[in-house]
């Protein structure tokens, strides 16, 4: 799988763990930085791109990391076409890819350690949305939203 990631300096540390188990698991990593530690750096700088190589296709999937995986998940979602979620469990890594169909995984850099991290992005990475009627009629309230339609 084609997997994008990114992080300011609170998911720093986890992130350089995270690329190396991704390829050493055979996937090819987009790493949208950051590229080094850098204290003052901002997590919409990189986790915006991610977003938009999300919903562009030149991703699968997308990781964010910063320090609590919160300011991650704003952004992102901030971006049409991205379903964003901050994830510390490892059902709701399954399950917000197999019913709501998650494309991008939110964590926390100073919240999880290395091999909870982990669990949650293989966990995410092979789960499949279900294509049962009932979430896609959720979904499709939810996108109405981004298009300025109310949802019911
Ligand atoms: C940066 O110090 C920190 O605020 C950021 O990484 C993140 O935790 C925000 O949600």
């Amino acid at each position: 799988m084609r997997v994008g990631i990114a992080t300011d300096h609170g998911g720093f540390v986890l992130k350089e763990d995270v690329v190396g188990k991704l390829r050493d698991a055979g996937h090819e990593v987009v790493d949208f930085g950051a590229h080094s530690l850098n204290q003052d750096d901002d997590y919409p700088d990189v986790v915006t791109p991610l977003a938009k190589a999300v919903v562009g296709g030149e991703v699968d999937r997308g990781i964010a990391i910063c320090g609590s995986g919160v300011g991650a998940s704003v952004c992102a979602n901030k971006i049409p076409g991205v379903r964003a979620a901050l994830i510390h469990d490892h059902f709701s890594a399954r399950q917000g890819v197999e019913d709501d169909h998650l494309n991008l995984i939110c964590m926390g850099g100073r919240t999880i350690g290395p091999a909870v991290a982990w669990d949650l992005i293989q966990t995410f990475l092979a789960a499949e949305f279900s294509q049962a009627e009932r979430h896609l009629r959720r979904l499709g309230k939810v996108a109405s939203l981004e298009q300025g339609l109310r949802a019911r």
